[in-house]
């Protein structure tokens, strides 16, 4: 069993410190930065744009994991890559081409990821398996940190990890929202392969720990 991957995701970092809590996370054993990019229409919530992504990517030692909650994401896709990101996740409610998309990110040199909202079936994406190498499966309604966990969107990992292993994908799936020590052993049991987690990683008083505890798999 390979190690769970986590991603601490900036926005929950202190936005008056982010050099310092940029380098808390390059000491950590968290795997990537996660970035979250919101434009007051795709999510109810306006977060950061360009100036903040080129500020963690100028310090940032681990890949960038950028998560495009944004309208009509194609056309920031170059942009993101070009900023430094290693991996772009556009939202599948967001694409009308959501295969154009998907292969625009590749084409820019980044992983391509897909993430699905709440009501969106793990099923549609049957067709396009071999177009993204992660897919985010949203355990919250985008749009805010510091959520609760939505207990009913651990079946649709389970059924997302039986759709990639009937395909013989290796796609990864990602979880994100809610994600701490009380809820990560039931993400991580459905067969998650990297969570982002906000509040549980900057919200701690010692975030290497949380990020440690995180990572060590516990059982559900
Ligand atoms: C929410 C974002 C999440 C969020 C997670 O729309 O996509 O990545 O930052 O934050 P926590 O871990 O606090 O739920
Ligand atoms: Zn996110």
């Amino acid at each position: 069993m390979t190690d769970l991957l986590l991603a601490p995701s900036i926005l929950a970092a202190d936005f008056a410190n982010l050099q310092r809590d940029v380098e808390l996370i390059n000491r950590s054993k968290a795997d990537w930065f996660h970035v979250d990019v919101m434009d007051g229409v795709f999510v109810p919530n306006i977060s950061f744009g360009f100036p903040v992504m080129d500020a963690v990517h100028r310090y940032a030692t681990k890949p960038l994991d950028v998560h495009l909650m944004i309208v009509q994401p194609e056309r920031y896709v170059d942009a993101f890559a070009k900023a430094g990101a290693a991996a772009i996740t556009v939202h599948y409610e967001a694409c009308t081409h959501l295969h154009r998309t998907l292969t625009q990110i590749r084409e820019a040199g980044c992983r391509a990821g897909v993430a699905l909202n709440m009501q969106t079936p793990v099923e549609l994406l049957t067709d396009l398996t071999d177009s993204f190498d992660q897919v985010l499966i949203m355990t919250i309604n985008p749009g805010f940190g510091g959520q609760k966990l939505l207990p009913l969107s651990i079946p649709k990992i389970q059924k997302m990890r039986r759709l990639l292993t009937e395909a013989g994908s290796s796609a990864l799936i990602g979880v994100d929202g809610g994600v701490d020590l009380k809820t990560i052993g039931s993400v991580l049991a459905a067969g998650t392969d990297y969570a982002v987690a906000g509040t549980a990683v900057f919200g701690a008083s010692d975030p290497l720990q949380a990020i440690e505890q995180l990572k060590k798999r516990p059982t559900p």
